[in-house]
């Protein structure tokens, strides 16, 4: 079976979270079982400069934004057996940073299109385009109204994947015309509560709507976590199915992963011994025996950063050290920076994006605090399992479906369900007194270590979704 991914990020050539990670790991997944699963997403100025002599040209074509005609480069890469498109066009994409522009929307309206439009020109014809977040949620709804019946475009079925619910592309009504070009008549497609909602429209006209993990699918239903979306995704629901994500176990393996200081696997944990202390003098914390915890995230509301101020000074006087690293919004990098200079050797701050550093904490910490107010997935409560640290979440979305609470010495972490300090502080209070008792502690690391996240199994389901269309 052939399968198109379509995407605003991908793993190697350009990420900004987990996204990034699905689309450079899934595809691999998915071709080791005999398909062949290829990649597009925008040709960015970083991707350029980093990967300008790995990346080849394969011809340039036009497509539409509504009423202009906008150039467009088609080139292409190998990565690790996967095929890679990216779509040029410098003006939209010939900019410092991926997002957060102005014209968001229009720049992916042009690479939706241009998706499309490509089909013609690579010898590739797939039977999926797999369609991921609202970036390019326009290409079901472009299938729908412009080409399902052209030839050539038949038979294509469109699967639509909601990693995150809360970015759903809304904009005035205007853009319809201005910029997507279609015709008023279709406007209901993509209306929502008197907006364009680009998300609302691939709801609408996928095939099949596929959320990152079971709990999400039903949880999106409730208006809690639907941002809005709930009237519609209910009508819909028939189409919903929730696939856990994997990890690519190659990638995140503590065994052979370089820019850690130990090397160590479940079978022998000693090696974690050196991460930590390696990490206890990179960021000059206290080094007193003391349970380090790791927060690696994005500094936003719905990851729970509010329940971390809540409790943090309480939680440093009950003795935990703290390793965070993460950017967002400003209150909260405030707030983290401000704890820092007040705990230091307790409280390690970074406030950036540090891909290597994340991977540092994630072998070196004993714990690692998601408290999500909803989390679609998550994949850092997986990493760090497999890096041995032991996660303490909320148990919502993908966090509730990885994650197993300990209280009978068989699970893999530590959870609570109220969004609520106080459950979280309970939570690791609990797991403070398991941490204490070296023996019980050992065995829970190896328990976590031991859990299977690779995308072995959920590329079987995705493959099945596929079949079944
Ligand atoms: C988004 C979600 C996260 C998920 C990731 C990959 O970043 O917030 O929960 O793991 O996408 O699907």
């Amino acid at each position: 079976m052939n399968i198109l991914f379509s995407a605003s990020e991908a793993q190697p050539y350009v990420a900004s979270g987990g996204l990034a990670d699905v689309i450079g790991s899934l595809p691999k997944a998915i071709n080791r079982k005999g398909s062949d699963c290829r990649v597009v997403i925008p040709l960015y100025k970083s991707i350029m400069e980093k990967f300008k002599d790995k990346i080849n040209f394969i011809t340039n074509i036009t497509v539409d934004v509504s009423w202009r005609k906008q150039y467009c480069g088609i080139f292409t890469a190998e990565n690790d057996g996967v095929t890679y498109y990216f779509l040029d066009n410098e003006y939209y994409f010939n900019r410092d940073g991926i997002y957060g522009f102005y014209d968001d929307c229009e720049r992916f309206v042009f690479f939706s299109r241009a998706v499309l439009e490509m089909l013609r020109y690579i010898n590739f014809k797939p039977d999926i385009i797999n369609s991921h977040d609202w970036h390019t949620a326009m290409i079901p709804v472009y299938y729908e109204v412009f080409y399902k019946y052209q030839q050539g475009y038949t038979d294509i079925k469109n699967v639509f994947t909601i990693h995150n619910i809360e970015y759903q592309g809304k904009y005035g009504k205007e853009v319809v015309s201005e910029l997507m070009g279609i015709p008023m008549y279709h406007f209901s497609l993509l209306e929502y509560d008197g907006f364009v909602n680009l998300m609302k429209g691939a709801i609408e006209t996928a095939d099949r709507i596929v959320t990152v993990s079971p709990s999400y699918a039903w949880e999106i239903l409730d208006p809690w976590y639907s941002c809005g979306l709930d009237r519609i995704l209910v009508h819909k629901q028939k189409k919903i199915t929730g696939i856990l994500n994997g990890i690519d176990s190659d990638v995140w393996n503590p065994l052979n992963d370089p820019s850690i200081a130990g090397s160590y696997s479940s079978v022998n944990i000693s090696g974690k011994k050196s991460c930590r202390e390696a990490l206890v003098s990179e960021l000059e914390l206290d080094d007193n025996g003391s349970p380090i915890v790791g927060i690696v995230t994005r500094f936003v509301s719905h990851k729970g950063i509010d329940l971390i101020k809540y409790a943090l000074e309480e939680l440093v006087s009950d003795g935990f050290e703290f390793a965070v690293l993460g950017s967002g919004d400003k209150i909260y990098e405030d707030f983290f920076r401000e704890m820092a200079k007040r705990y230091k050797g307790k409280v390690y701050v970074k406030t950036a994006f540090d891909p290597s550093l994340a991977r540092r904490i994630y072998a070196g910490a004993d714990m690692f605090l998601m408290p999500s107010q909803s989390e679609p997935c998550g994949l850092a409560q997986m990493f760090a399992m497999r890096y041995g640290t032991i996660p303490i979440v909320r148990e919502t979305g993908g966090l509730r479906d990885t994650v197993r609470d300990d209280g009978d010495k068989d699970g893999n972490g530590f959870t609570f369900k109220t969004y609520n300090a106080l459950d979280m502080v309970d939570a690791m209070h609990r797991a403070m007194r398991t941490f204490e008792d070296k023996e019980s502690w050992t065995s829970l690391v190896k328990r976590a270590m031991k859990c299977d996240f690779s995308w072995d199994a959920s590329a079987d389901k995705y493959l099945d979704l596929y079949e079944s269309l």
